[in-house]
């Protein structure tokens, strides 16, 4: 009975081509890489790895316990202050991942008296964390200032949390941020920045509320993850004093979940300090970014990924074949996660790759397109 249940949920996807499968990759694979996240090239840095090494020798192989129990070590602190520092915000919380880090915060503000809006490209978990949160949920319009305008002028909750991305994980284009801080100021909201893209790519690696000078003000938020550029795992809210310590009384995903494993801490630590002893190196992920947009004639894109549209989710898993065949490895985005129904190549720029490899890349890339389509 249950594998009949099973079976036909199956069908009902192989028949629309979007079985997913899991690939496992080898640790000594030779293949270029533009699926993965690592978008500073640092996950193998030598001392990104060392200090991860040195803190499973210090603090052991897990945190041992939920964070308000044995799960916070002095390695937490630092990391939480030298990104709050490096943010330009006053307070961070790490959460074990930045999945945890979005449904923590906005359930920690959720509530019937809070009204949430969302932007409809929003990454699945603030979509998740919206069906937790026991709030009225307005999706609004992707970027579109005027209707989140009009939602929160029109609302009778006392508190609104307005939630986007910097960069937009799927499309890599922008949020309004500077508009989107007016508006929500404007009316008694708070907005809440999604930075899982922007850290370490944007406004020279600070983020892109930074660079947009909102970073510090009471009223804007910022969620960050620490697996993508950061080269580790984990999520941070940043934002006032008042609000870490109400995520610390009120947040459900950080109270009952086991703390940040020490050695990641100590991963995105290093990471940080690499990349601010080269603040360079955000510009070689733009430059990648440009060279792969410009050979698969799309827009370039302001974030790390760019995204290529293909005829449909058939076309995309075999132009990836293709691709891994030749010795390049690509992402795909297929529905359900393409906020438009439109199947995409992934790629993801990184700092590490070396001009030839980027130019073979290309090639490749453009040529399992061109078989495909
Ligand atoms: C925009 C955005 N937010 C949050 C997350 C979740 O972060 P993590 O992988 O650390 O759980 C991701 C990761 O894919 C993301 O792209």
């Amino acid at each position: 009975m249950f594998e009949d249940w099973l079976a036909l949920k199956a069908a009902a996807l192989e028949a629309r081509g979007l079985t997913r499968r899991l690939n496992a990759r080898a640790a000594d694979g030779d293949l270029i890489d533009l699926a993965g996240n690592d978008y500073l090239g640092l996950a193998r840095d030598p001392r990104v790895v060392a200090a991860a090494a040195d803190a499973v020798r210090t603090w052991g192989t897990g945190s041992t316990a939920s964070r308000l129990v044995t799960g916070t070590t002095e390695l937490h602190e630092e990391l939480e202050s030298a990104l709050a520092a490096y943010a330009g915000q006053e307070s961070a919380l790490a959460f074990s991942s930045g999945y945890l880090a979005n449904l923590g915060v906005v359930t920690a503000l959720g509530g019937p008296g809070t009204l949430l809006v969302s932007d409809e490209h929003v990454h699945a978990s603030l979509v998740d964390a919206c069906r937790l949160a026991r709030s009225r949920v307005e999706v609004v319009p992707h970027n579109d200032v005027d209707t989140v305008e009009k939602v929160l002028a029109e609302r009778n909750e006392p508190h609104a949390v307005v939630m986007t991305e910097s960069v937009f994980s799927v499309l890599s284009d922008e949020a309004p941020l500077l508009e989107l801080a007016a508006v929500a100021g404007a009316h008694n909201a708070v907005l809440l920045v999604d930075e899982a893209h922007g850290l370490g790519v944007t406004g020279g690696g600070h983020g892109s509320v930074h660079a947009s000078g909102l970073a510090g003000l009471d009223h804007v938020i910022v969620t960050m993850t620490l697996s993508k550029a950061m080269a580790s795992q984990g999520g941070v809210v940043l934002g006032p004093s008042v609000l870490r310590d109400h995520l610390i009384n009120r947040s459900r995903p950080f109270i009952y979940d086991t703390g940040l494993n020490p050695a990641a801490c100590a991963a995105a630590l290093a990471a940080l300090q690499v990349l601010q002893a080269d603040p360079d190196r955000p510009a070689a992920i733009h430059a990648a970014t440009a060279q792969l947009a410009a050979a698969c004639e799309v827009p370039p894109a302001s974030g790390p990924v760019v995204s290529v549209p293909m005829p449909g989710p058939r076309e995309t898993v075999r132009a990836a074949e293709l691709c891994l065949r030749n010795g390049v490895r690509v992402g795909s985005f297929r529905p359900p996660s393409v906020p438009d129904g439109i199947s995409r190549l992934r790629l993801t720029a990184h700092a590490g790759l070396s001009a030839a490899d980027l130019d073979h890349a290309c090639g490749v890339i453009v040529d399992a397109i061109g078989a495909v389509s």
